[in-house]
């Protein structure tokens, strides 16, 4: 299986590539190798991609074949391109290098330390409420097993409840409580993806998304975000019908970590595409919870499910408190049974006292994730205004939702800065982390979740280490840094 991109496609990519920032009147083939050089490290041109032909890439970007021809040189030079003659030439990065996206986020024990690594929010005000009255609530399940694989009915009917408040017609028996979001994907992975089976996801994606597909040694292709505008449609869907995928894995809402909302119009066409291509569409809708400004949410996508081909999984952990470890799937009844099947053999069902703390929680709904967006919105604003004083040379798009920004750097020093930044106690997750094969190095995402003097702080430090990583010496393409 070969994924190739098209002239027109890799010229609309490449998008004013003559005028870049930073180009000293270099020739145009030197501005065009740095045009792609750019894309695959920020993760919108994926590794293992078979760039046009010579001809007609000239032709999709008006310039000579010559200048095609020596750009895809310099390319083959530094490490970018590797090319087989009468066969075409394939993306990949200097030195074959990799990255280990372990996904593995300790949570912080060293309390000098802002810990920028999480998106995740402390518990709210209402959970210990909730917690003695679900202990209230248990007796009514004391006198049975309290095994229960799919989850406890009334947890499920609370669930179905919110799809259908959504929009999106729900049965109890179309949900499966897990542990957390995380555990739905893993599920539906294990059911849905056979060793060496080829998916698809966005890049930049959420980093435990790829060690579970990691996990299940799964062959991953990557759709590229831009920072500033989110999914390319035709890009997207043409991913698809390339390499038609097993499983498609994508988080329209509020997407960890660029932030973007996907529209109404693209949630319609990828269930129909991922039909077509006989791909199974799994929608993360984790951050759902948590639109700041106010507006109406596009439907989710599986209103546009005609057949059975989206799986929809989302939890608790964003709007409310990661420790409940409470996420769903969504999924047409029958194969709610199934995954309840394979989970019996991963840990049998989840913690009756922590589901009966859920549903009294989804009661009070309204009023949990109203707090928890009016401090969210707050907190962004601090981030935002701290950023713009300190490190004004950054950009990034104001995130509508969710609890984090995709910070675009001055330049490829993700990996650097996150090691100075923990010299001064700050801890990031640099760009690399949420792709593959160690591109992303010119992104960093920083959550919106701590209070705003500890953000205003971790900006100050951050913005001091930035300075003096000037002084040192910054990764070049040929010396590309690996974070372990
Ligand atoms: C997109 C996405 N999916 C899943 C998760 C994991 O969620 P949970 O704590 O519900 O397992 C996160 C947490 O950051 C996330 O951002």
């Amino acid at each position: 299986m070969t994924t190739t991109i098209r002239g027109g496609q890799l010229a609309r990519l490449l998008g004013q590539w003559h005028s870049l920032p930073g180009r000293h009147r270099s020739p145009d083939y030197a501005a065009l190798a740095a045009a792609v050089r750019g894309l695959l490290s920020d993760g919108r041109l994926p590794l293992g991609v078979r760039l046009p032909a010579e001809r007609e890439l000239a032709e999709a970007l008006a310039v000579s074949r010559t200048t095609v021809s020596a750009a895809y040189r310099t390319l083959r030079e530094t490490g970018h391109l590797n090319s087989r003659r009468g066969a075409g030439s394939w993306t990949t990065l200097p030195h074959g290098h990799r990255v280990a996206t372990s996904g593995l986020w300790a949570a912080g024990d060293d309390h000098d330390m802002i810990d920028l690594g999480v998106a995740a929010s402390a518990a709210p005000d209402e959970l210990v409420p909730a917690a003695r009255a679900a202990a209230d609530d248990l007796p009514r399940y004391l006198g049975s097993a309290g095994y229960h694989p799919t989850g406890l009915m009334e947890l499920r009917d609370a669930v179905a409840a919110g799809y259908r408040a959504r929009g999106v017609a729900t049965s109890a028996e179309q949900i499966l409580i897990t542990a957390g979001t995380q555990q739905a994907l893993d599920l539906v992975l294990r059911l849905s993806v056979p060793a060496g089976s080829p998916v698809l996801v966005e890049a930049p994606t959420y980093p435990n998304a790829l060690a579970a597909l990691a996990a299940r040694r799964a062959r991953i292709n990557t759709h590229g975000l831009d920072a500033e505008t989110g999914w390319d449609g035709e890009m997207l869907l043409g991913a698809l019908r390339q390499t038609r995928p097993r499983l498609s894995y994508v988080i329209p809402e509020f997407h960890n970590p660029t932030g973007h909302l996907m529209s109404a119009d693209l949630r319609e066409r990828l269930a129909a595409t991922a039909h077509s291509t006989g791909t199974e569409l799994v929608v993360d809708e984790s951050w759902v919870d948590l639109a700041l400004e106010g507006e109406p949410m596009p439907p989710p996508v599986a209103v546009f499910d005609r057949h059975s081909r989206v799986v929809s999984i989302g939890g608790m952990s964003k709007g409310y408190w990661g420790g409940l470890r409470i996420g769903w799937v969504r999924a047409a009844a029958p194969l709610v049974q199934r995954l309840a099947a394979i989970r019996v053999g991963v840990d049998m069902a989840s913690p009756v006292l922590e589901q009966l703390v859920a549903v009294r929680l989804l009661d009070q709904a309204p009023q949990v994730l109203g707090e928890r967006r009016a401090r969210l919105r707050e907190r962004r604003d601090v981030l935002a205004a701290a950023l713009r004083r300190l490190l004004p040379e950054w950009s990034f798009v104001l995130p509508r939702g969710g609890a984090s920004l995709w910070a675009e750097l001055d330049g490829p020093i993700s990996s650097a800065l996150a090691r100075a930044a923990e010299d001064v106690g700050v801890r990031l997750a640099p760009g690399p982390r949420f792709g593959l094969d160690g591109t992303l190095e010119r992104f960093l995402r920083l959550p919106f979740t701590l209070p705003a003097e500890d953000l205003t702080e971790a900006v100050r430090r951050i913005a001091s280490v930035r300075h003096d990583l000037d002084r040192a010496s910054v990764p070049s393409w040929r010396t590309p840094s690996v974070i372990a």
